[in-house]
């Protein structure tokens, strides 16, 4: 399997399902997908909390723990909680098949 399938819960409730090819991150996926709530400004580079994403709840355990950076980064986001995640930092495998994201209302942009 070289794709897997993915489901964004958008801020207006539509459901869009896209799929993603392994190894690519979440922010990725989404950039490429026009999720357009998902802003990336730094492209990836885990300095900017515009792609915080919240994991459905029965897939937060199917996923490597938050790195240090990852985690302190996540403090400037907003509404943040144990299902959020910085989809840049999250990279896609098979075990991910039909993982839920929610988008979260409002993303807290950081001087960039
Ligand atoms: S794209 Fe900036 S922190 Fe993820």
């Amino acid at each position: 399997m070289t794709h897997i399938l993915i489901n964004f819960k958008r801020r207006n409730a539509e459901n869009v399902t896209v799929k993603a090819k392994l190894g690519m991150s979440l922010m990725e996926v989404a950039v490429q997908s026009n999720i357009y709530e998902i802003e990336a400004k730094c492209f990836g580079a885990c300095c900017c909390v515009t792609c915080h994403v919240y994991i459905e709840d029965s897939w937060v355990d199917s996923f490597e723990a938050k790195t240090e950076m990852e985690d302190s980064m996540l403090d400037f986001g907003e509404n943040v909680d144990h299902r959020s995640r910085l989809s840049c930092q999250i990279e896609l495998q098979n075990r991910h098949d039909g993982l839920v994201v929610n988008i979260p209302e409002k993303q807290r942009v950081l001087g960039l």
